[in-house]
């Protein structure tokens, strides 16, 4: 948990990836394979990473991409450096396209719930765990509508949740928000149901780790309880995410792998890092994160424009072909 956040985890991973092998060009012994052991020696620690992070869709996505970089590289290379060079240049890249996706991901969001609510000077909103700048490689996915709709003038103000066990919400989304000036206001994750009953909420806005097929969305742990709570009190409810976030081998959110985490982080005070107040002996169970079915989700924001339903059920794949994103 030293680096979190799905897009955030998958450019470290590259990344770090990248340090070590530019290391590798500068030492004088560096590597003595050929071109075609570079290939295997990165793909290797490419696999080795993926296994860091089940749930989540970005590192696997972004261990296939250079995967196939090096593969092709070693194809034609005559040297293991130029593999190595071919990673570092791709992985560099993965960093710049990663924040020019969640820039278009805002600019879509903030767009689109400002045409819905036209009748609306300015609205609020809730997000949920943290998906800003410390979860991505820059601006951030849910909260980069919310940057979005206060650079456009409409927001009035966001909310977030704490998001108990690990406590995203306050330790990071709520630090974003205060950076950036952005009106803003902490609530316990249990409050979210009482602050729809108000009226004051318009949207609930939350990333995404993978989305299947139909648009069921695995997020962090309450995702779904804020869903269910939203669709009782006729709130939208938006999942923001990049179109890599999308997993089409997968038909529903059944066959998402949810990682579990430390029965530490429910039996300690600060998600587990400081002392237990818990009753020892009780058992845990503590799923990192949960799936909201696509039946409860209002539409999904992506850096290629907002993915509606028609009639009832989202048509990913076909939006994904017409917006040329389909492999
Ligand atoms: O456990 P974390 O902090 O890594 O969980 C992060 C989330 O659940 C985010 O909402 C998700 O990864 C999307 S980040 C843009």
């Amino acid at each position: 948990m030293v680096v979190r956040g799905a897009p955030a985890i998958a450019i470290a991973a590259a990344l770090s990836l990248a340090v070590e092998t530019s290391k590798l060009l500068s030492e004088e012994q560096g590597f003595t394979g050929t071109s075609k052991d570079a290939a295997s020696f990165l793909i290797n620690k490419l696999e080795y990473l993926v296994s860091s992070r089940p749930t989540a869709v970005n590192l696997a996505d972004a261990a296939t991409k250079l995967t196939e970089i090096v593969t092709n590289s070693a194809a034609s290379a005559t040297h293991a450096n130029q593999v190595f060079q071919a990673y570092i240049e791709a992985a560099e890249t993965m960093l710049e396209d990663d924040v020019a996706s969640n820039k278009a991901i805002g600019s879509h969001g903030s767009s689109f719930i400002q045409n819905l609510k036209k009748d609306l000077n300015k609205l609020s909103v809730l997000t949920h765990c943290n998906t800003g700048s410390l979860a991505t490689a820059g601006y951030g996915t849910a909260l980069g509508v919310i940057r979005a709709l206060h650079a456009d003038g409409v927001l009035d103000r966001a909310y977030c949740t704490e998001t108990r066990p690990f406590y995203q919400g306050s330790r990071l989304t709520a630090y974003e928000l205060v950076h950036e000036k952005i009106p803003a206001t902490l609530i316990a994750d249990s409050a979210a149901a009482a602050l729809m009953k108000t009226g004051r909420l318009h949207a609930v806005i939350v990333g995404a780790d993978r989305v299947a097929a139909n648009g069921d969305t695995a997020n962090k742990i309450g995702t779904y309880s804020l869903a269910l709570s939203a669709k009782h009190h006729g709130v939208l409810f938006y999942v923001a995410a990049p179109l890599i976030s999308v997993d089409l081998s997968l038909a529903s959110g059944d066959e998402i792998v949810i990682e579990e985490r430390s029965a530490k982080e429910l039996l300690n005070t600060h998600g587990g890092l400081g002392e237990q107040v818990a009753a020892s002996g009780i058992s845990v169970w503590n799923p990192a994160f949960d799936v909201t079915p696509a039946n409860l989700i209002s539409g999904i924001i992506t850096d290629k424009g907002v993915i509606t339903k028609t009639g009832n059920e989202f048509d990913i794949k076909g939006f994904a072909h017409k917006t040329g994103s389909s492999n």
